[in-house]
Formats: C-alpha cells, sequence, structure tokens
C-alpha cells in the first residue's frame, strides 16, 4: 500500500480527471496540481466544474475516468487506505448545513470525532476569531461567523491541505478579509491550500497559482502575475458608445487587442496616455459618440475575457 510522501509529492495530482454526468462532461480530462505548501486558486464562472473538481480531490464524488493521488497516495486503494487521505484533507463545501441548534462547542465536538487526531477547540476558535461564542447557537450567527465556522470545522482535523469551495461567495467586505486572514495562517504555518471562487481579486490576493477553469477544462493555469503578464498589456481601456462599435479600433497604434465586454468595448494597451490622442481623434473623424470612457490594469478578469470571449460574472 501507497504511503504518503509529505516531502517530496504534490499535495494533489490529478491526471485525465474526468467527471461525466448524464447530460454534461462537468470536468473534461483535467491534469492539476497543487504543489505541497502552497496556495492554488482554482478560478472560473459557475458551472465551470470547480465544485466537482474539488469533491473528486477530496474523495466524496468517483471519477469517471483519471487518477487522483493525495501527497503521492492515490484514491481507491481500499477502505483503510482513503480513511487515512481523508484524515489529511480538511474540507470546506460549497454550502454548509449546521444543526442549527448546536452550539459553536458541540458542532466542534462532533465535527472532530470524526478524525483520529486533531487539535483543540480552543486553538481552532483562536484562529477564525470565534472565542467569545463557544456557547452561541449556531442558528444565531452571522453569515460571516458561520463561514468562519465552517473553516473551524474543517481546520478541527489539523490538515496537511485546506480545501475550500467559495469560501467567500456572500459574505461582506470585513468578512471576506478575515476569513482571508485565516487562510493565510494556515498557509504561513506550511499547510496547503486549494480552493475555488469566481471572484478574481481573491483568486489574486490568496494564491501563489491561479488555474483558470471552464467547461470542464483548465485553460490557463500559473502564477497571477505570469497569467496577467500574458496579455501582453498592462492596461484595459473601457469604452461605452452610442449606436455600434465603429470599425477600425483595432489598428490604432498601441492597441493590442479589441473585445466586447457586454456593452461596452474593453481595448488591451500597453499604455494608457500614449493610446489615447488616436483613439479620440478616430472616435471623432468616425462619429462615434463617447458615452463613458475608463480605465484600469489588466486583471485576471480580463485574462478570462480574453481566453473565452465572455466575462467571468454574467
Ligand atoms: N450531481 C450532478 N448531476 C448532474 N449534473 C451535475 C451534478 N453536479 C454538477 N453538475 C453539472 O456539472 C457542471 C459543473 O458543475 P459544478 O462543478 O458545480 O461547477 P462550479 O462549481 O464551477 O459552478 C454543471 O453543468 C452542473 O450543472
Ligand atoms: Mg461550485
Amino acid at each position: 500500500m501507497a504511503e504518503f510522501d509529505f516531502d517530496n509529492a504534490p499535495a494533489v495530482r490529478c491526471t485525465a480527471l474526468e467527471k461525466r454526468y448524464p447530460d454534461v462532461l462537468a470536468v473534461a480530462g483535467i491534469d492539476l496540481e497543487v504543489r505541497a505548501g502552497e496556495c492554488l486558486a482554482v478560478l472560473g464562472p459557475n458551472g465551470a466544474g470547480k465544485t466537482t473538481t474539488v469533491e473528486m480531490i477530496e474523495g466524496l464524488t468517483a471519477p469517471s475516468a483519471g487518477r487522483i493521488e493525495v501527497f503521492g497516495r492515490p484514491w481507491g486503494q481500499g477502505a483503510r487506505s482513503d480513511r487515512a487521505i481523508r484524515g489529511v484533507i480538511g474540507v470546506q463545501l460549497q454550502e454548509t448545513h449546521f444543526q442549527e441548534k448546536l452550539t459553536i462547542d458541540e458542532t466542534l465536538a462532533m465535527f472532530h470525532s470524526f478524525f483520529p487526531v486533531g487539535q483543540s477547540a480552543d486553538d481552532v476558535l483562536a484562529m477564525v476569531a470565534l472565542e467569545g461564542k463557544r456557547a452561541a447557537r449556531v442558528g444565531k450567527l452571522s453569515g460571516g461567523q458561520k463561514q468562519r465556522l465552517a473553516l473551524a470545522c474543517a481546520l478541527i482535523g489539523a490538515p496537511r491541505l485546506l480545501c475550500l469551495d467559495e469560501p467567500t461567495t456572500g459574505l461582506d467586505p470585513q468578512s471576506r478579509r478575515q476569513l482571508w486572514e485565516v487562510v493565510e495562517a494556515f498557509q504561513a504555518r506550511g499547510g496547503t491550500v486549494l480552493l475555488t471562487t469566481h471572484y478574481m481579486e481573491e483568486a489574486a490576493r490568496l494564491a501563489d497559482r491561479v488555474a483558470i477553469m471552464d467547461h470542464g477544462k483548465v485553460i490557463a493555469e500559473d502564477t497571477p502575475d505570469a497569467l496577467v503578464a500574458s496579455l501582453g498589456a498592462d492596461q484595459v481601456i473601457e469604452l461605452e458608445l452610442e449606436g455600434a462599435p465603429p470599425v477600425g479600433l483595432d489598428a490604432l497604434p498601441g492597441v493590442r487587442a479589441v473585445r466586447p465586454h457586454g456593452d461596452a468595448i474593453r481595448l488591451s494597451v500597453g499604455d494608457v496616455a500614449r493610446v489615447m490622442p488616436g483613439l479620440l481623434a478616430h472616435l471623432e473623424a468616425v462619429g462615434a459618440p463617447l458615452q463613458n470612457l475608463s480605465t484600469h490594469r489588466a486583471t485576471l478578469e480580463d485574462v478570462f475575457v480574453e481566453k473565452t470571449g465572455r466575462a467571468l460574472r454574467e
């Protein structure tokens, strides 16, 4: 029976991983590695296959094809081996349904009982800043507190690998930042993090590497900086115009690419100041009145738009 290799193996290695449902190929044959000690974010829109991918890695959903190893140990080598793999993974599902009548203490004790080893409830509650709430009933917690409790439940087994599925969806900005800090502290102590998100800010903030997923495939994978650099354009100019988009924008000096973005048009450019005079003159010449113009530094969102022609959140 294979043993864990915490020193040399990647935390997760998926090879030709596939999940087929009757109507859809949810995960269409992906190769994906989570390196030990890194935070990998799987970024993609709703329906991309993120949840299906992490649930296969967590051992909650069986793959239709392909192979998954966790710290060098493959799933499916018998009940004892699979139980050992479960013991090193902390799981936060996309939605956690707690028993509303239980207290935080009772909830944690229940999750603790699923693991052969673990850390103390005191330590975990301090990590997620819920120390003062031990006796509170789960039903009385705010959305942000519930998400932190879900994270506490994922941490109680002292996992090597923390898997978080859309951990901050629906949270206010302050709760989101609090949760990010817990994840960063876990990683700083040597933990490995695999998270899914459709927020590019979250991927940019937390991830060492990002795998962009769409229609069941990984369409790009690199560090956030390298992904943005791959656009070959530092800045994006967004135009809202009256009427149909004018021709000739892509031929203007300094414009690298032109793409529709909802009702607007996005120009990828190296240097906004150099493009602007020619752009304004062109709009004037073709009689395209400008309703709005804004610029921003290129982001992971722009990488997604470039690869798919769609926005991340549509
Ligand atoms: N249990 C299931 N049965 C059938 N189809 C499913 C099931 N779970 C997910 N799907 C489909 O698989 C695709 C990927 O879903 P999911 O992994 O939840 O995407 P994401 O988490 O990126 O939003 C979607 O088309 C979804 O409808
Ligand atoms: Mg999902």
